[in-house]
């Protein structure tokens, strides 16, 4: 199953939830996880896990043909089973001078390797590189679409993001959308997010300021070093929620394959 965290904004928390997400998936729900940060951002994944990265996504731009082997062996391994490839490496100087050869058939062939491999894909996907970004969504099985209620602004780049999702060709079964940083007394409300957006009820994360910034500057993922944080238990649903939507999915793709012979 491919799982895209998808935001039109920084620091909305995308990586939050995609580096989480993968843990409980590998931890909780048995699969074997890839985690995949797009170009169109400067990594930062790899301080959530406490990992150093010599190679990114960028880095097989310059690679004649991606395979699993390749991947596998760039790719850094956290204590939970989760396999890491950020957008680039540690030193990203260079590396993002090469994003204009990060293209949807590159995009293609790291997904059909990490397909191979993996039973679980998360992609932490921005929107900033386009077509790259609407090819991925294209192949996710799941959309976690997020947005936070801090001010107007971030609630129309959700309505962007709606509209994206759309112009991509991602049907709305597949979207999970998610409030994150929600607090009782915010100037906004969830009515706003649903009258700006049209996404009705979606899951909410509550503000937790204080252990998600213990969690990154430890790099220890959040659902590990407070699992009874609130935070952590609002993730912890999205985790099962899309582990049972993406089998579901999954399952369905299966049973059409047979049934076409
Ligand atoms: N529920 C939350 N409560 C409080 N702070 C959060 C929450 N989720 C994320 N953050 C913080 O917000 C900042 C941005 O999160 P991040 O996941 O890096 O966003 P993005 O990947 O969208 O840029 C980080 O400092 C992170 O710790
Ligand atoms: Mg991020």
């Amino acid at each position: 199953m491919v799982i895209s965290v998808v935001g039109a904004k920084g620091g909305i928390g995308k990586t939050t939830v995609a580096v989480n997400l993968a843990v409980l998936l590998a931890k909780r729900h048995g699969e074997k996880v890839a985690l995949v940060e797009l170009p169109g951002q400067v990594s930062d994944g790899g301080m959530f896990l406490d990992l150093t990265t010599r190679h990114g996504f960028l880095s097989l731009t310059e690679v004649p043909a991606v395979d699993a082997d390749f991947l596998a062996r760039i790719m850094s391994t956290h204590e939970s089973g989760v396999h890491y490839l950020g957008a680039t490496s540690d030193r990203p100087a260079e590396e993002l001078s090469r994003t204009s050869a990060a293209t949807v058939e590159l995009a293609g062939q790291v997904l059909g390797a990490l397909k191979r491999r993996f039973t679980a894909v998360i992609l932490d996907c921005p929107v900033a590189l386009w077509p790259l970004a609407s090819y991925m969504l294209r192949r996710s099985h799941t959309v976690v679409a997020m947005a936070t209620l801090e001010d107007m602004a971030v609630l129309r780049s959700a309505l962007s993001l709606r509209e994206l999702l759309g112009a991509a060709g991602v049907d709305s079964e597949r979207v999970v959308p998610v409030v994150n940083r929600a607090q009782r007394s915010g100037a906004l409300g969830l009515e706003d997010y649903t009258r700006v957006t049209s996404w009705e009820k979606p899951m909410v994360i509550p503000e937790d300021a204080r252990s998600c910034a213990a969690a990154l500057n430890e790099g220890v993922p959040l659902v590990l070093k407070s699992p009874g944080a609130p935070a952590s238990q609002a993730i912890a649903r999205l985790a099962r929620e899309v582990a049972e939507r993406a089998r579901r999915v999954t399952g369905a793709t299966v049973a059409r394959s047979h049934a076409a012979g």
